[in-house]
């Protein structure tokens, strides 16, 4: 009897802990705790082009123009991809073949911003082809861009790169990778949109700023 009131205990015990972070987990996935202690110098803008129905990009680019005090700015394709996970793959495949670009809506100039945020899912390796045209239309002489990124397991790959042979003539900062969900978690209906918190992108931003 002894034993089994003790068992007893420590089930209610490792249960009312695991509630207890759960809380936690899900209190710190929406408020930062960590402090911006950085000072960014001007004016702001986080440009971003999320496509997924979850937003992984959107969300990480709202928490980047929360902290930062930025204007979001989203990049939108004139032709919007397929709803499809599989039609948007063909149809980024076949963008990539035909100079890796896709039109977007008109995003006015830069003029007037001092530090450029850009935000990218990762596509096949880099920026996805709105970004792309983003970059091909856009001027970024005298500018600080700071790239960030999501991705669905594979990393950045050549983003960071990618993004610095964009605007040759700007200071591109150390970029931020983030992991969002995949294909394979929203079919399950598990993870979440992004594998991390608004203080990964405080913490981010105190180092680099
Ligand atoms: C056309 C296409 C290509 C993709 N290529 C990659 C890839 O090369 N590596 C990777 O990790 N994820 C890849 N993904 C997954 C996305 O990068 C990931 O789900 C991203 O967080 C989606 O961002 P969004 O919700 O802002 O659209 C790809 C997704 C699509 C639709």
């Amino acid at each position: 009897m002894k034993v089994l009131l003790m068992i007893l205990g420590i089930v209610v015990v490792a249960a009312i802990a695991v509630v207890a972070g759960c809380r936690i987990m899900a209190s710190r996935s929406t408020e930062a705790t960590v402090a911006l202690t950085a000072k960014l110098p001007g004016k702001i803008a986080v440009v971003y082009y999320s496509q997924s129905k979850v937003g992984n990009t959107a969300t990480v680019a709202k928490w980047i123009a929360k902290h930062t005090g930025g204007e979001l700015v989203t990049i939108e394709a004139v032709e919007a991809y397929p709803d499809s996970y599989g039609d948007t793959l063909k149809a980024a495949e076949k963008d990539m073949e035909n100079g890796g670009t896709r039109a977007i809506k008109a995003v006015p100039p830069l003029d007037g911003y001092d530090v450029v945020f850009i935000g990218s899912p990762i596509w096949y390796g880099t920026y996805a082809p709105p970004v792309a045209e983003f970059f091909k239309t856009h001027s970024f002489a005298g500018k600080t861009v700071v790239p960030f990124c999501t991705h669905g397991g594979g990393g950045a790959g050549r983003y960071f790169v990618d993004v610095r042979k964009a605007c040759p003539a700007a200071t591109v900062k150390e970029g931020l990778t983030i992991r969002g969900s995949n294909q394979i978690e929203r079919r399950l209906g598990t993870g979440v949109t992004v594998h991390h918190t608004e203080d990964d992108i405080v913490n981010w931003l105190n180092a680099v700023f």
